[in-house]
């Protein structure tokens, strides 16, 4: 029988990446977007090369009912679910001074609370089936935050203490827990960022030459293949680690060597690397 694994945001980047990966593996996938419609050509070409193995449903993860039907249809199609990907998520781009609130709690709403909305849905059938594997993308602005991208890397900072939650809850039941650190990886990602850079900002100058260097280097960063893969990795352990990178070398180096060094060298580092080490 086929595992059947639920992927969320597999429209586009990451999660459609992972979800084609995991069907040519064999995989009956169930990708999610919230709107088949928009994402036609998406789901048209994934139904002519992959038929019913993968499948795209409707689910938004900012609303209760929207993941609880999504759910119960995955349910009554596979009758069991023998993972979960939770990779659906968005940005926001702006100083902490100047960014509207209803930004922020929908920043929330969809990269933390969204997760802990499909994880609600689905952790009580694989406790019972005593097997199942979770994977929550997190992200290296998880283990470090980049400038300007506070609310951004506090999601995830929130991801990474519920992946250790979740493992310690959940040790013994059969059920595994991991999350995966993508560093940059080329995606529609920047271009759905919410951006706030007002032109009469003070912070202007350096807020728009950092979202400069962040939009240079997704153009020359990994495809997300590179995570599909990572993903693929922990779906097939049977004691997966807490937490995986999938990044470029130098990256992939960040989360060995940054708790090595004082948080003033850290800051500064990343000043030089965004660009702006000047006041
Ligand atoms: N790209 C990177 O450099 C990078 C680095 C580290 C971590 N990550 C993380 O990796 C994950 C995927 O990012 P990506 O780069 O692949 O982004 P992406 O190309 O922009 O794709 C985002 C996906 O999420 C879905 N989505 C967005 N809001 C949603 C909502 N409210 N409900 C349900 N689905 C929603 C979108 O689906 P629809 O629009 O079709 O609904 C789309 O399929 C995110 O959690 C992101 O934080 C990305």
């Amino acid at each position: 029988m086929k595992k059947a694994v639920l992927i969320t945001g597999a429209s586009a980047g990451i999660g459609l990446a992972t979800a084609k990966y995991l069907a040519d593996q064999g995989y009956q996938v169930f990708g999610t977007t919230r709107s088949i419609t928009k994402r036609q050509a998406v789901v048209d070409e994934a139904k002519a090369k992959y038929g019913d193995q993968l499948q795209f449903i409707e689910l938004d993860v900012t609303k209760d009912e929207s993941v609880k039907s999504a759910i119960s249809d995955v349910m009554n199609k596979a009758g069991h679910l023998d993972a979960v990907v939770c990779n659906a998520g968005s940005g926001i781009y702006g100083t902490v001074e100047e960014m509207p609130m209803a930004m922020v709690y929908s920043q929330f709403e969809t990269n933390y609370f969204g997760y802990l909305r499909v994880l609600q849905a689905v952790i009580p059938s694989m406790r019972e089936r005593k097997a199942g594997h979770i994977v929550l993308l997190s992200s290296l602005g998880g283990v470090v935050c980049v400038p300007f991208q506070s609310h951004y890397s506090a999601g995830k900072y929130a991801v990474e203490g519920l992946t250790q939650g979740l493992r310690q809850e959940l040790y013994g039941t059969g059920v595994k827990v991991a999350a995966i650190r993508p560093g940059d990886i080329q995606t529609e990602f920047n271009d759905t960022t919410y951006l706030n850079i007002p032109e009469n900002s003070p912070y202007k100058k350096r807020c728009q030459a950092c979202w400069d260097v962040i939009n240079k280097n997704m153009k020359i960063a990994p495809k997300p293949i590179l995570v599909a893969k990572k993903i693929h990795k922990v779906l097939k352990s049977k004691n997966p680690k807490a937490y995986y990178t999938a990044a470029d070398f130098v990256s992939s180096l960040l989360p060995i060597l940054f708790p090595l060094m004082t948080s003033k060298l850290k800051e500064k580092i990343l000043r030089i690397f965004y660009g702006i080490d000047f006041k």
